[in-house]
């Protein structure tokens, strides 16, 4: 074997089981020191897993750990840091301590392990030191300030920071850009490259192979728990990577469609939140796909939740076919025929702690309660696998409990929920994020299932190209406001993102 000249470390012929799925199979992974090793595979490839397994979260998998040429043997977290390897989770929300600060939750391992039999913490000490590192990172958030406070994108540095506040050798980044904006993620990047030059070696997982480019040396492909490949990146087009990805070509991401455009369905005016909002106007026709374009925080989230009644402050006329609405809470927008695939879907849209089925099931069960006492088990059971079954969601079973799904097929749940509701109205926020080029392509699929059938969308995102793939019209948000109306056959990305970024105003 010949180890990476620099030290790195090796994981050889892993293999890990769960109840019903084999999750890694003989895996082979390899990342060197002072580089960025892109790990890459659809939604249950088995990234985390194998992630997880160096950052030492399981016991019982098979195969070695190799760390600069000797073995390693991690069988647990502590394991795994004491070694100098770090990891960022995937679930940002759940890995941070909501009620403690900023600077808390950065010093955390220091706090709990390293003040040996010292009954009392230094908070001057403790906010200084945490404030070193949020100031390496160039980042400005208060230490003071409550994690329950923060936006998604600032607890992702807050674990970002957590991890290098530590002797850190290797720093594996799981999917660290899908909530961050573009100025952010690219403030993420200078961070990895500072990393980098320091003789960090990083792994980093996302679903937006473009950005690959700007910090990866190296790749590995994976797929059904496989390793595909290993080589450099600029060996290696998107189009290569997405074919070793899938197994297969793809041949076209956005679905041929002849939209039938019928009478306005929703219809609102006036609409403000007393915060964000600013008197929007918007309407919906039946069988249309309209995008709401805006860069992360122009407010097409507080949007989205003001439509499915989820925002208390929120004053508006809304009519649904001519019908007026109340839209006081999210159960009245479901009754009215609203549904919204919030974005925090881990925390909003879905019960981890549930089974897939159960999970699917839910919203058609919330919005006939009252119609039907109960769906039969059989009827439940028939329509849960065929929703897994046109989404491609990755589950040994309609019994499996969501937290043991990966990512992204969490997020198919949470979008095949409201899909088995009937609804007039669907409103998608961020609907592709931690979703891989196949899903994503399913989800388009179905968007335009539904716009055949009738329904009016809103899509909600600040994905410009597939804003433009996937919608008839395009209303961008700047600033809480809508600025722009736009017909999506007449404009381009780079059109969206001058009035994305508060250009081209009169
Ligand atoms: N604790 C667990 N119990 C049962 N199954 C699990 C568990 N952890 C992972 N799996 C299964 O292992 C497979 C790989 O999941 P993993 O989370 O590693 O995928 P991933 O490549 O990270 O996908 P994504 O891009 O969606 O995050 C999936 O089929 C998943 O359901
Ligand atoms: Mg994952």
């Amino acid at each position: 074997m010949n180890e990476p000249a620099r030290g790195g470390l090796e994981m050889r012929s892993i293999s890990i089981a769960f109840p019903g799925v084999q999750a890694l199979s003989n895996v082979d992974f390899a990342a060197a020191s002072g580089r960025t090793h892109a790990l890459i595979g659809a939604n249950g490839a088995g990234k985390s897993t194998l992630m997880k397994v160096l950052a030492g979260a399981y016991d019982h998998y098979v195969g070695e750990i190799h760390v600069d040429g000797t073995t390693a043997s991690i069988r647990s977290p502590r394991d795994a840091k004491a070694i100098g390897i770090q990891i960022v989770y995937q679930e940002v929300d759940t890995a941070l301590i909501a009620y403690l600060s900023v600077g808390e939750n950065i010093m955390l391992d220091q706090t709990v392990h390293g003040m040996g039999g010292r009954q009392f913490i230094r908070w001057r000490e403790l906010h200084e030191a945490a404030g070193a590192v949020l100031k390496r990172m160039g980042i400005s958030i208060p230490t003071r300030k409550l994690v329950s406070e923060l936006t998604l994108a600032e607890k992702q540095m807050v674990l970002i920071a957590r991890a290098v506040a530590v002797d850190c050798r290797f720093l594996i980044l799981d999917e660290p850009t899908a909530p961050l904006s573009s100025s952010e993620t690219a403030r993420l990047f200078t961070l990895v490259r500072q990393l980098k030059s320091e003789g960090v070696g990083i792994i980093f997982i996302s679903h937006r192979l473009p950005e690959l480019y700007e910090i990866c040396e190296d790749i590995t492909v994976m797929r059904d728990g496989k390793g595909v490949i290993t080589g450099q990146l600029s060996d290696m087009d998107q189009a290569t990577i997405v074919q070793y990805m899938l197994g297969q070509r793809m041949e076209q991401q956005f679905p041929d469609r002849t939209p039938v455009v019928g009478e306005t369905a929703l219809a609102v005016t006036g609409l403000s939140d007393g915060g964000m909002l600013h008197d929007i106007q918007l309407h919906l026709k039946k069988g249309e796909v309209v995008g709401l374009a805006g860069l992360v925080g122009a407010g097409k989230t507080e949007l989205c939740r003001a439509l499915f009644g989820a925002s208390p402050g929120a004053v508006s006329e809304v009519t649904l076919h001519g019908r007026k609405l109340r839209l006081r809470s999210p159960n009245q927008a479901v009754k009215q025929g609203i549904a919204l695939i919030p974005e925090e879907r881990r925390r909003e849209g879905i019960f981890v702690h549930e089974p897939v089925g159960t999970n699917l099931t839910a919203a058609v069960l919330s919005r006939f309660t009252r119609a039907m006492a109960w769906l039969s088990p059989a009827k439940e059971k028939r329509a849960a696998t065929e929703m897994i079954e046109r989404l491609g969601i990755k589950t040994p079973s309609e019994r499996t409990l969501v937290r043991n799904l990966s990512g992204g097929n969490q997020q198919k749940v949470a979008i095949g929920k409201w899909l088995l509701a009937d609804s007039e109205v669907y409103i998608f926020d961020e609907p592709t994020k931690g979703v891989d080029v196949g899903a994503k392509k399913d989800i388009f699929e179905l968007i335009a299932g539904l716009a055949a059938r009738g329904k009016s969308v809103l899509y909600a995102s600040s994905e410009l190209n597939e804003i433009i793939g996937i919608t008839d019209r395009i209303y961008v948000m700047y600033d809480g406001r809508i600025v722009r109306e736009l017909d999506s056959d007449d404009t381009d990305e780079e059109e969206l993102m001058i009035y994305c970024t508060g250009g081209g105003q009169a």
